[in-house]
């Protein structure tokens, strides 16, 4: 099956045509308004929404030839994000489809992000210990199957992509936080401060990250007025190791205690070049396998929705024309 996908959850308006795993054509257009806040303002992100996406279409029709006739269903995200966001391209898909009188599906973002995986080569097969990292989600599921899932754990307060931001703002570094940092640490040498590590009882899959975000904080407050500046590389290499050694432990502890030989992250801090190499780290140890997807497949597109919604449709799920955007959709 061809399926056009359409992403606006957030801060990231994007157009793709996926048939099966082999992406046509995509389009993807980035916010850069929120950077002078420091942080995603959501009626900006939705205004920004609404002029962006029949652009995004119509380049993506450019591309490739978008009619009726060469697709075969239409898949957008319906949640879990900002509603102001989510209503938009959800009613644009849905518009389309009935217009189009095409098949229509709404996918979970966070199976999206899962999905991603099956679109780098080579592709991870279930069962596999997933790892999801974005700015609003830390959660380690099991996969028993695609689109079957386990959730093991969860952040108790911050998001891992949220501390890095927030550290990033500390810092001076702008908004998002994310890749300056990760590109900062890989300069810097990682024992420079001790920041401290959020640990839970073994078999429990929590996370947590404003403990470490406040550390970073409190310590930068203590220091004189240059001293960020002057040790910028060292500190974000303090912080990335913490930040990652919080997401790969219990990922590996997982996939040890569930014997699955296989790991797989998604979201935009699956990007992150740190927690790439300690995962692998970590998994070469233990002889399992680590997949990542690509890194322009890790923050939000479209592509990873079609392939989601491919799957699903093929098995001919459908969603009604009445779906509405669900800021707090669970996975599963
Ligand atoms: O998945 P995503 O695009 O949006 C959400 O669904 O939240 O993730 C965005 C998050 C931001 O917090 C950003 O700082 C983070 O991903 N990010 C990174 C990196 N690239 C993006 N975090 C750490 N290292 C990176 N290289
Ligand atoms: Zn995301």
């Amino acid at each position: 099956m061809r399926i056009l996908g359409i992403e606006t959850s957030c801060d990231e308006t994007a157009v793709a045509v996926v048939e099966g795993t082999r992406v046509i054509c995509e389009q993807v257009y980035s916010q850069t308004e929120h950077e002078r806040f420091g942080g995603i303002v959501p009626e900006i992100a939705s205004r920004q929404q609404i002029r962006k996406i029949a652009p995004l279409f119509a380049a993506c029709t450019a591309e490739y030839q978008i009619t009726p006739e060469t697709i075969d269903g239409i898949a957008a995200t319906c949640g879990p994000g900002l509603i102001g966001s989510l209503l938009v391209g959800l009613n644009f898909s849905k518009a389309l489809a009935y217009g189009w009188r095409l098949p229509f599906l709404g996918v979970n973002h966070l199976e999206g992000h899962i999905f991603a995986n099956r679109l780098s080569e080579p592709a991870v097969e279930p069962p596999f210990i997933g790892l999801i990292v974005s700015g609003g989600h830390t959660m380690l599921i099991k996969v028993l199957d695609w689109c079957k899932y386990e959730v093991l754990g969860s952040t108790r307060d911050d998001a891992a992509g949220e501390a890095y931001d927030k550290v990033g703002k500390l810092l001076g570094l702008g908004y998002p936080g994310g890749r300056p940092i990760d590109e900062l640490a890989a300069q810097g040498d990682p024992t420079f401060h001790r920041f401290p590590i959020a640990r839970f009882k073994s078999g429990e899959y929590q996370f947590s990250f404003s403990g470490l975000k406040t550390a970073v904080a409190i310590y930068l407050k203590e220091q004189q007025q240059d001293f960020a500046q002057e040790h910028l590389a060292d500190i974000c290499a303090s912080f990335q190791r913490c930040a990652v050694r919080m997401l790969a432990a219990p990922t590996i502890a997982a996939a040890l205690e569930y014997g699955i030989g296989r790991v797989a992250i998604g979201g935009g801090v699956a990007a992150n070049a740190g927690l790439r190499a300690e995962l692998k780290r970590r998994a070469d140890e233990h002889n399992l396998e680590v997949f990542f997807p690509p890194l322009k497949y890790c923050t939000d597109n479209a592509a990873m929705i079609a392939a989601a919604g491919c799957y699903r449709l093929e098995r001919g799920e459908r969603s009604e024309l009445s779906l509405t955007a669900t800021p707090y959709l669970p996975l599963g």
